[in-house]
């Protein structure tokens, strides 16, 4: 099983719990530092986010894509906004910028309200069945060598074509979104699906067999890839010491948000709009289970903690799914659990968003290499 390492690379140096006058909002040095940091600590891919107010992620990729070897991309990016006969010329053109490391991460879109600060008014039924569309165009684009003719139920053209094709033969295409209906058109046009966050193991199999049986449906093979949310400590006693110290730190941001929003009634914090209106992650359906979670057993499993997950929800800062907790090993061990029930890709990310990077290619990542190619031998040799 080919394991694969993701990293998200943002603007600037934040995460859910840094102050808001944590420097600069958009952060070139940081962003070549942050990037080049991942490329030299194992790091196979990272994730740039979009929504309707933050810095392109398009344009961050290309100028990361210059400044690093080998590190590949995850870039988000919201069907309906630009005709997906230009996206799949976009994503080609990146692809060779890149030397063959653009990948593409549709973006449906979980809240009505902020999708309509960009002018899309469409449900989230409607935006599911445009993104599965958009892929299939996107892909006809990047395989004919002949202009392509289209009548849809969403877009409508005659004669596209792009000159340059993927330089692998295909883009890889990741898909988020946890609703039945994201599951039903991810399983048409997807390569790999995203899962928002760990849970515990028993439920996480529940997921995985939904996706699988989803795909298997559509006559399609699914790569799986959770975010792990990682606090680590040279020991397990001071992991759990930084665990209590972020707890901490979400009830100070909790008070500066609400600080922020009775001042001006608005305000931007680690790429979420703090007017609930307006959240990027209103309205998505991983909200009840992270609910149901947060209101759970603290420890479940080997070290999964909730309790990143219950400050979210008591300090309303941005929703978090519960962390591992643990030594570098530790963590990689329960890693394991959830590599075992085949999901290969890991978006790994704790609270210090660069300097994590070198801790975790450091320690975590390459005991998770081995503890992964060690699980592949036996199984190969069984
Ligand atoms: C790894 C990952 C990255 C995501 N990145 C973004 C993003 O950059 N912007 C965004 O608006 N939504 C992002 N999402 C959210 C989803 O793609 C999706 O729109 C949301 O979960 C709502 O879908 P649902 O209600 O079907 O769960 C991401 C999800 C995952 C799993």
């Amino acid at each position: 099983m080919a394991l694969e390492i993701l990293g998200v690379l943002l603007h600037r140096n934040a995460s859910e719990i840094t102050p808001a006058d944590g420097g600069p909002s958009f952060d070139m040095q940081m962003i070549g530092q942050m990037a080049r940091a991942f490329d030299d600590n194992g790091f196979d891919r990272v994730l740039i986010l979009q929504n309707s107010f933050a810095p392109d992620p398009f344009a961050i990729a290309a100028h990361v894509s210059a400044i690093t070897q080998r590190l590949a991309f995850m870039v988000a990016h919201r069907p309906g906004f630009i005709a997906p006969t230009m996206a799949a010329r976009m994503f080609a053109t990146l692809d060779h910028l890149s030397h063959g490391r653009a990948g593409v991460h549709v973006i449906t879109g979980a809240n009505d309200h902020e999708l309509q600060c960009d002018g899309d008014f469409h449900t989230k039924e409607e935006r599911y069945r445009r993104s599965a569309e958009y892929v299939q165009v996107m892909r006809a684009i990047w395989e004919s060598d002949k202009p392509v003719d289209h009548a849809g139920d969403w877009y409508r053209f005659n004669s596209a074509l792009s000159e340059l094709k993927p330089v692998h033969g295909a883009i890889p295409v990741y898909w988020g979104g946890s609703s039945p209906l994201a599951l039903e058109m991810g399983a048409q046009v997807a390569d790999v699906y995203a899962i928002g966050g760990l849970k515990p193991l028993a439920q996480m199999r529940g997921t995985v067999s939904q996706i699988q049986q989803a795909w298997a449906q559509a006559g399609r093979s699914v790569r799986l890839q959770t975010s792990v949310r990682v606090i680590l400590g040279d020991t397990e006693e001071q992991a759990w010491a930084a665990a209590r110290d972020v707890v901490e730190a979400l009830r100070e941001k909790g008070l500066e948000q609400k600080r922020q929003i009775a001042g001006t009634g608005e305000a931007v914090s680690t790429a979420m709009r703090l007017d609930p209106k307006l959240s990027t992650t209103k309205g998505g359906s991983g909200r009840d289970e992270l609910e149901a979670i947060a209101a759970g057993a603290e420890l479940v499993d080997k070290r999964l903690w909730n309790g990143i997950t219950r400050a979210s929800v008591e300090f309303s800062t941005p929703m978090l799914p519960p962390a591992l907790v643990g030594t570098a090993d530790q963590v990689a061990d329960a890693m394991m659990d959830y590599y075992r029930m085949g999901i290969t890709g890991f978006l790994i990310r704790g609270f210090d968003l660069y300097g994590d990077i070198a801790l975790h290619g450091r320690e975590l990542i390459p005991a998770l290499r081995q503890m992964a190619a060690q699980h592949d031998r036996v199984l190969q040799n069984a």
